[in-house]
């Protein structure tokens, strides 16, 4: 499989139904971006700015938090059970049918 489907909520509710490649080192920050996403990706991706945060939606199998992205999101705002931070979520098959949900913009 080469592309994976996603659902991505923006922030007046709207669901957008994407394709993202499995083959091209993505994350899901800059998947948003590619989609003309309201996602800004200050920090390039380093999970320095929290500005990429998603609320998960669907119980799909996600890579464990690692220490920076539980770091940011300790101090980020709008942070809930479900916040991961888009940037440090790669892109790969086990995303097919991941839906999230863009956090408040800040
Ligand atoms: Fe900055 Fe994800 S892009 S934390």
């Amino acid at each position: 499989m080469e592309d994976v489907t996603l659902h991505i909520k923006d922030r007046q509710g709207t669901i957008h139904k994407v394709e993202a490649p499995t083959d091209m080192a993505m994350n899901l920050m800059e998947v948003c971006k590619a989609y003309g996403l309201p996602v800004e990706g200050a920090c390039g991706g380093m999970a320095m700015c929290a500005s990429c945060q998603c609320y998960v939606l669907s119980d799909t199998d996600l890579p464990d938090i690692n220490d920076d992205e539980e770091a940011m999101l300790s101090e980020a705002f709008y942070v809930k059970e479900n916040s991961r931070l888009g940037c440090q979520i790669p892109i790969t098959e086990d995303l097919n049918g991941l839906t999230v949900e863009l956090a408040p913009e800040y």
